[in-house]
């Protein structure tokens, strides 16, 4: 069923779920792979899922349980990051959001993550 609601936990099913579409991915699954390993119960993997949904949290409720760069590590493979590669990434992402939440919050996640992403872009002068 559909949520109008965000919650930490629905978070954490989103980052979950979201990431366990990116794994099966071929053109952005390998990025994340290099980084982070193949499996998602290793420790890097929790450890990102965990700053994740705060991430989200901290956007969506205001919960100040992230307080990172979120830009930073993504200049560590910038080469292997392109225009195509964030399409993918929203792609994914959008999909996920329509699992779990109201088409009106998907909608919200999906404007704030085209910004964050379109930044990135811009930042990292990607083609
Ligand atoms: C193709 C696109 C993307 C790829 C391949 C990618 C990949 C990654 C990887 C591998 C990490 C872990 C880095 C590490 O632990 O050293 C990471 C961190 C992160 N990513 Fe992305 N990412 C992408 C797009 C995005 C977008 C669009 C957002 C936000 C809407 C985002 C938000 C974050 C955040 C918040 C972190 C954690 C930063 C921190 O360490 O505090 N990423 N990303």
């Amino acid at each position: 069923m559909l949520t109008n609601e965000v919650t930490k936990e629905n978070l954490n099913k989103l980052v979950v779920s979201f990431y366990t579409r990116v794994l099966k991915d071929d053109l952005i699954g390998p990025i994340f792979k290099d980084v982070l390993g193949e499996d998602m119960k290793g420790d890097k993997w929790q450890a990102h899922i965990e700053l994740l949904t705060n991430f989200w949290a901290s956007i969506a409720l205001g919960d100040f349980t992230y307080n990172g760069n979120p830009f930073a590590p993504h200049v560590q493979f910038q080469d292997k990051l392109s225009i195509k590669a964030f399409e993918q990434w929203m792609k994914l992402f959008f999909v996920t959001l329509n699992t779990i939440y109201e088409p009106q919050i998907a909608q919200q996640f999906l404007a704030r993550s085209k910004n964050i992403a379109g930044n990135f872009i811009r930042n990292l002068q990607l083609s």
